[in-house]
C-alpha cells in the first residue's frame, strides 16, 4: 500500500479525496462532528502541500436518487468553518464536470462533490462512472476506512484508473486495529447494536469462533427475539434472516461463545414517546422496541465485569431520543469504570457509537475509538476490505 504522506510532489496536483463524511444529521443539523474532525489532518496536509482537493463522500443511503435531506451542504459549511477556508459544493451533475473547470477560480482550493450516492453507479461499482471520476483528478486518496468495506465506485473501482494512496486517518485506524487485534486478551466480549441490521447480521457467525460473548442489542436484537417467538410489535427488523439466525445458533453449539440478547425491553408507541419498561411477553402490536430493559442492562454489566476485552459497535437503542439512550449510556459507563480501573481493554467503533460516547464525554476513556462501524466489524471478522484490497 502506498501512503500519500510519502508522496514527493503534490504541488498543484488535483487530489480526489474519498472521505466518510456520513455524520448523523437531524433536520439538516449535524449532531456529531467526530468524522469531520478526524479528516482535518489530511485536508491540512494537502493544503500545506499546495494540492487542489476534490472531496467525495456519501451521507445516508439515498439509493441512487437525489434527496435534498441528504445533501452535503451542512457538512460543507461545517468543514469551511473548521479549516477557515472556502469550501465550494458542486451540485451540478458529475457527468457534466470537466477537470480544467473545477479549479478555474484560483480562490478555490477545496471543492466537494454533492452526495456521491445520488448516483446509482456508485454502489454498483460502475466502471464508466469510476473512469469519469478519475478524469477529474491526478491522484486518488482513500481516507475513509469506515467506507472501505464497500465495493463502491469511489472506494474500489476508481483505483484502477488513478495512482492510488492511503490517507492519514485510514493508516492510523488500520495500524491501531492491527495492534489491538494481535494483542487481544480473552475473555473477549463483542457488543453489536445499531440499526444497520443487514450490514451486521451476516458477520456474527464469523465472529463466533473468535469471541467468548456476543451481545446483540439494537435493531438486530429484534430479529433474534422474533426468531425466538417473542412479539416485537412494529419494531424495526430485517426480512428473511431466519436461516442466518438458525445458522448462528447452530454454530454456537460447537464453540465456547455465548450469544446474549435482551430479556426485557423499553418500548414506545413512537420514537418521540415516553419510555415504558416491558417484559418480552407484554409487548403489544403497536409497540416499538427502543431500548434494552433493566434486567438486560444488569446482565450485560456482569458480562463486562468478567471480560478482559470489550469491542463495541452500535447503540443499544434509539439514542437520538435521550429517553431511549439509557441502555447505551449504562453500557458505556460500565466500560469506562472498568477501563479506569485498568481491568479491561476497550474499543468502540461507528458513527452512532461515537455519538453516544460524546454525549456522556466517554470517548477519551476508551483505549481506542474507530470512526468505522460496519468496516470495523468486517475487519474483526478477518476479511480483507474491498477498499483496502484495491489500495494494495
Ligand atoms: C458507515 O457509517 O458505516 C459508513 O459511512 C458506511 O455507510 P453504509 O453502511 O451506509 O454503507
Amino acid at each position: 500500500m502506498k501512503y500519500i504522506k510519502d508522496h514527493e510532489n503534490l504541488n498543484e496536483k488535483i487530489i480526489l479525496l474519498r472521505l466518510d463524511l456520513n455524520v448523523p444529521l437531524r433536520n439538516g443539523i449535524i449532531t456529531d462532528q467526530t468524522r469531520i474532525v478526524k479528516i482535518l489532518p489530511i485536508i491540512n496536509f494537502l493544503i500545506e502541500k499546495k494540492s487542489k482537493i476534490l472531496i467525495i463522500s456519501h451521507v445516508g443511503r439515498p439509493k441512487g436518487k437525489v434527496n435534498k435531506e441528504l445533501s452535503l451542504k451542512p457538512i460543507c459549511e461545517s468543514l469551511e468553518k473548521k479549516i477557515t477556508q472556502k469550501v465550494r459544493l458542486i451540485q451540478e451533475n458529475i457527468f457534466n464536470l470537466k477537470k480544467e473547470e473545477l479549479f478555474k477560480d484560483t480562490t478555490d482550493r477545496v471543492v466537494i462533490l454533492e452526495n456521491i450516492r445520488f448516483y446509482d453507479e456508485e454502489e454498483k461499482n460502475d466502471t464508466n462512472f469510476s473512469k469519469h471520476l478519475a478524469k477529474l483528478a491526478d491522484i486518488f486518496v482513500n481516507d475513509a476506512f469506515s467506507c472501505s468495506h464497500r465495493a463502491h465506485a469511489s472506494v474500489s473501482e476508481i483505483t484502477k484508473f488513478l495512482p492510488s494512496y492511503a490517507g492519514i486517518q485510514l493508516e492510523t485506524e488500520i495500524n491501531a486495529l492491527k495492534k489491538v487485534t494481535s494483542e487481544i486478551k480473552k475473555p473477549i466480549t463483542c457488543i453489536i447494536g445499531g440499526s444497520k441490521i443487514s450490514t451486521k447480521i451476516g458477520i456474527i457467525k464469523n465472529l463466533i469462533p473468535k469471541f467468548n460473548n456476543i451481545i446483540i442489542v439494537g435493531g438486530m436484537a429484534n430479529n433474534i427475539l422474533n426468531y425466538m417467538g417473542s412479539p416485537i410489535g412494529k419494531s424495526i427488523k430485517e426480512n428473511n434472516c431466519e436461516s442466518i439466525i438458525a445458522e448462528i445458533f447452530r454454530i454456537i453449539k460447537t464453540h465456547s461463545c455465548s450469544i446474549i440478547y435482551p430479556v426485557d425491553v423499553v418500548v414506545g408507541k413512537s420514537t418521540s414517546d415516553k419510555p415504558q419498561i416491558k417484559e418480552l411477553n407484554e409487548i403489544t402490536n403497536d409497540d416499538l422496541i427502543l431500548d434494552i430493559g433493566p434486567k438486560t442492562i444488569d446482565k450485560i454489566k456482569k458480562i463486562i465485569e468478567n471480560s478482559a476485552t470489550i469491542l463495541w459497535n452500535g447503540p443499544a437503542g434509539y439514542f437520538e431520543n435521550p429517553e431511549f439512550a439509557y441502555g447505551s449510556f449504562e453500557i458505556a459507563k460500565k466500560i469506562v469504570k472498568m477501563n479506569k480501573a485498568k481491568l479491561i481493554y476497550s474499543i468502540a467503533g461507528g458513527g452512532d457509537t461515537i455519538a453516544v460516547l460524546n454525549q456522556i464525554k466517554a470517548v477519551d476513556s476508551f483505549n481506542f475509538v474507530s470512526t468505522a462501524g460496519g468496516a470495523f466489524l468486517e475487519y474483526l471478522e478477518g476479511k480483507e476490505l474491498p477498499g483496502i484490497k484495491a489500495l494494495n
